[in-house]
């Protein structure tokens, strides 16, 4: 598609030949005076699909007209709800469908997945994850390091960038796995960091820390429904994401899991169990002993929570018919398009710390303001565009490709250019 054009013209017709670009439709979108906002924001919450509502209302439907006995009957038995969602999540994270449950929210299951796979010994017993990583992990490590009764300023490495850089370079984490090899239980990085939107190398990172003898987990909240992977193949030993942002599921919607496999099929593995994650032969008998399904779903808990899932199953409909592989090659040709016409404003002091290779982001950019961000942040928002400020200083810019347009993206630059 590059070179590209700094015109309207050039977006519209970029527009006009993409083949996702009716998905759009698909969205409810905010309005500011009157208009549509430009909603760069899906990276924190994505939009409401059209089809929520009707969603929704089936489920109302069931329970009003058949009560307790929507888990068996009605147009989606509760009982297996949570089994809805697993096929197109399989296909964004590149898993089998056993490896993938719904349920909870992230920093619950991070820590149900730290209860299983963090075991620390008196030697190795320490947790690695980026620094400047989302405070709701910190504070998970934090609490699990001190829960099997270690000081978290000894068990936990975060990893810097060099001095003068924003993001981390690869080879200085496979250097600080090496160094600390006998020592390592865990590495939790998070897949895109939050602030910097930097997409880790997950395999390499994975590969490494399996090698030192630790556990790879990664925290997939930026990356669900962002960037397509291949969790199965990479051999990472779990993960963990949330609904609510590119996923499009809504506020507080229920959380994602993925347990390889080979750890999946042990019955054995240590957990915190509940009736939904027994086997469902003997679930009903209602006795004693717990008797783990044989897959991701054994970590299950509590009953399905039908209304928090209800629009993650609605929105991986949509999905499912765009593609993510498509998503994903829309979202380089957006984000790349954002880039280029960010550069064009030689009038606003900014840097973009996200990294430049596309294969290192998805579709966020992190634009660091090192002295008026957030009053810059205020004056976008009076302007429509919806974007977040997370401090210090760094304004977030995701197009979403499932409803973020060309045309979106040239009048957020538009906007810039005549106002700031
Ligand atoms: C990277 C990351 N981890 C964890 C969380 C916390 O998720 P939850 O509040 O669903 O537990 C978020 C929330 O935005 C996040 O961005």
């Amino acid at each position: 598609m590059a070179p590209f054009e700094a015109s309207l013209d050039y977006a519209r017709k970029a527009d006009q030949a993409d083949a996702l670009h009716h998905f759009k439709a698909q969205f409810h979108f905010p309005h500011h005076n009157g208009k549509e906002v430009i909603y760069f924001c899906g990276n924190s919450l994505g939009l409401q699909p059209k089809s929520a509502h009707a969603a929704i209302e089936t489920e109302l439907k069931t329970w009003r007209e058949q009560a307790v006995g929507g888990y068996f009957n009605g147009a989606n038995p509760w009982l297996y709800y949570q089994d809805y969602c697993k096929p197109a999540l399989a296909k964004i994270m590149g898993a089998s469908n056993e490896e993938i449950t719904v349920m909870n929210a992230l920093t619950v299951n991070m820590h149900l997945m730290m209860l299983s796979f963090y075991k620390p010994t008196p030697t190795r017993y320490k947790i690695m994850l980026e620094a400047g990583a989302f405070p709701s992990d910190q504070y998970a490590v934090e609490t699990q390091a001190k829960h099997h009764g270690f000081n978290p300023d000894d068990a936990i490495i975060e990893i810097f960038p060099r001095a003068g850089e924003k993001t981390l370079r690869t080879e200085d984490i496979l250097q600080a796995i090496e160094e600390h090899k006998d020592s390592l239980a865990l590495t939790i990085f998070g897949g895109i960091n939050y602030y910097t939107g930097q997409f880790f190398d997950i395999p390499t990172i994975t590969k490494a820390a399996q090698a030192a003898g630790a556990i790879a987990g990664w925290d997939l909240a930026h990356v669900a429904g962002n960037i397509p992977l291949q969790l199965h193949d990479w051999q990472v030993d779990f993960a963990i994401w949330c609904s609510y942002k590119y996923l499009n599921a809504g506020p507080g919607a229920v959380g994602g899991v993925f347990v390889h496999n080979k750890h999946a099929q042990q019955t054995d593995v240590n957990r915190m169990a509940g009736w939904w994650g027994n086997d469902e032969k003997t679930r009903f008998k209602m006795e004693k002993g717990f008797y783990a399904k044989p897959d991701a779903s054994g970590w299950n808990i509590s009953t399905a929570q039908v209304f928090n899932t209800v629009c993650l199953k609605a929105s991986l409909e949509l999905f499912d018919q765009a593609d993510i592989l498509a998503l994903r090659a829309k979202s380089i040709q957006l984000t790349n398009y954002l880039e280029f016409l960010l550069q064009q404003l030689p009038n606003l002091q900014f840097e973009i710390i996200t990294p430049a290779d596309p294969a290192q982001r998805g579709a966020q950019l992190s634009l660091y303001f090192p002295n008026n961000g957030k009053a810059i942040h205020q004056k976008m928002i009076e302007s429509g565009i919806i974007v977040d400020y997370r401090e210090p200083g760094v304004i977030r810019v995701a197009p979403a490709p499932l409803y973020c347009s060309f045309e979106d993206v040239y009048i957020f630059y538009e906007i810039l250019k005549t106002n700031f």
